[in-house]
């Protein structure tokens, strides 16, 4: 199949190499001319294990172009799926729709003949069918246009032209992306409701996305992957919700670990126990800095925003207690530090192990790591950061901090050592030799990831977060 993928950040830069992987001839599409010029020349412009080597095999082998034409796009391929950016706006709790709106209306000033747009972007509900709409008029006025015009050829072209748009929500997780796109747990499929496509003559045009979807990822399903076919805001909500739990589960643990603090007890324990239970399951409950990056902080609070909009706040609020626990957990790490120099950070080297917001990704979006090592630097310490992937990310974002080029210079003198993101170098760190480095041995275990024993036996101080 040809196909095109219209956005090629993380989502959409795996989602295409992976499609050319499954055998399909594929352009991707993006506005920003330095990371086309960069996929281009087989080079992936973030860190993404896995994803440059596949990356390189295809666009070697022709299967995999890029460009930042949509003439090009809407000429190449009637199958398009749809990864730009969904940011949350500027002080509003909202998503930012404006770019999947750009990338429809793009399309359908361009298309001709029978297209499926497949929306990969997490989206408030209610967009694919907003959207919809947006094609189907954008065609059926250039239809218009090109009859007023006398252009009968181009109008009967173009009366004769639909756009179908359906949602394909996407799961992956940056670290793991390449796997999870290959092999997903499952596909969503959201369809328009009957009579929702319509070509440009307005006429109802003949739903087509299933079949074709089913087709283009053929080898996931002959794999017997569950396909979950619905309307389109079953699926818009399927993503936003997975998120919302999974957000949830975080803050549940970091909120049992604020009793635990109180109370002496140890969260780490107390979640192996509870996570034992087949109903609740250990994973997502590691205790410590909380979630980050660039989609569940702003998910949740674009589901709540939805939720208002749609007159069904209150079914919510609890997503607000969510997010307040999380942002907590990162002013409590910064408190520990602080208490731990008696009150005041002035004058007191700390160094911030992590900047990414998880391990085996180079993404700071709304990083805990990276906000920690802000709040400290603010406070008045002199923070050094060290990151295996992430510190030209980090440079962009908080080019002040200083920046260590390894863990060994990292930790050269200083007072105190905050884990914040759990990287296996990190895990792996031998505390003796650690403890020949600094100042003070001094560490805050933000994740609760080191293993505590060794480190108090080579004379550490550890704190950690959740047990007290
Ligand atoms: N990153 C993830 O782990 C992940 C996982 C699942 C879902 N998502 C969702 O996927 C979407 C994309 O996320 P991302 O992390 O890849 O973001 P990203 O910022 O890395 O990439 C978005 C890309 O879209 C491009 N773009 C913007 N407007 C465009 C337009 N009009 N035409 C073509 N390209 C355009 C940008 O230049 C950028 O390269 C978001 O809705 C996100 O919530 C992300």
């Amino acid at each position: 199949m040809r196909l095109t993928v219209i956005g090629t950040g993380y989502l959409g830069a795996t989602h295409a190499a992976a499609m050319a992987e499954l055998g399909h001839e594929v352009l991707g599409v993006d506005v920003d001319p330095d990371k086309i010029e960069a996929l281009s020349a087989g080079r992936v412009p973030f860190f993404e294990p896995g994803l440059p080597e596949l990356l390189k095999k295809h666009v070697d082998s022709g299967r995999l172009r890029f460009t930042t034409d949509y003439d090009e796009a809407a000429a190449f391929a009637t199958v398009h799926f749809v990864g730009v950016g969904t940011p949350q706006v500027k002080g509003s709790y909202a998503a930012d729709v404006r770019y999947v709106d750009a990338a429809i209306t793009e399309l359908s000033r361009r298309a001709v003949g029978k297209h499926v747009v497949f929306g990969k972007s997490t989206v408030p509900v209610g967009t694919a069918s907003r959207l919809q709409q947006l094609a189907s008029l954008t065609v059926s006025e250039r239809a218009r246009q090109a009859r007023e015009a006398g252009d009968t050829q181009a109008a009967d072209a173009l009366e004769n032209t639909s756009i179908e748009v359906a949602w394909n929500p996407e799961f992956l997780r940056e670290g793991l992306a390449v796997k999870d796109t290959l092999e997903p747990d499952r596909v969503v499929l959201g369809l328009q409701k009957p009579g929702a496509v319509c070509d440009g003559a307005g006429r109802e045009a003949e739903p087509a996305a299933e079949a074709i979807l089913r087709e283009c990822f053929a080898p996931i399903l002959a794999r017997e992957t569950p396909i979950i076919v619905t309307d389109t805001a079953t699926a818009e909500l399927v993503k936003v919700s997975a998120n919302a739990f999974l957000a949830t589960k975080i803050s549940f643990i970091n909120a049992v670990s604020e009793i635990c603090e109180a109370a002496g007890a140890d969260v780490t324990t107390l979640a192996d126990a509870i996570g034992a239970d087949a109903r609740i399951g250990r994973r997502f409950l590691n205790a410590g800095l909380g979630f980050g990056g660039g989609c569940l902080p702003k998910d949740i609070r674009a589901f709540m925003a939805r939720a208002g909009e749609l007159g069904a706040d209150q079914a919510l609020t609890f997503l607000r207690e969510v997010d307040a626990i999380n942002m907590r957990r990162r002013e409590k790490a910064v408190d520990l530090v602080k208490e731990s120099f008696g009150g005041s950070l002035l004058g007191h080297t700390v160094t911030v192990l992590g900047a990414a917001f998880k391990p085996n990704s180079d993404d700071v979006r709304d990083s805990p790591a990276l906000s920690i090592a802000g709040s400290l630097s603010l406070a008045g310490a002199a923070v050094v950061v060290h990151d295996p992937q992430a510190m030209e990310t980090a440079k962009r974002v908080f080019p002040t901090l200083d920046y260590a080029p390894s863990i060994d210079e990292a930790l050269a003198g200083t007072e105190m050592v905050v884990v914040a993101t759990e990287w296996q170098q990190f895990r792996d760190i031998d505390p003796v030799h650690a403890k020949s480095l600094v100042k003070r041995a001094a560490v805050l275990d933000g994740r609760n990831c080191l293993p505590t024993a060794a480190w108090q036996d080579a004379g550490w101080e550890v704190t950690s977060l959740g047990r007290g």
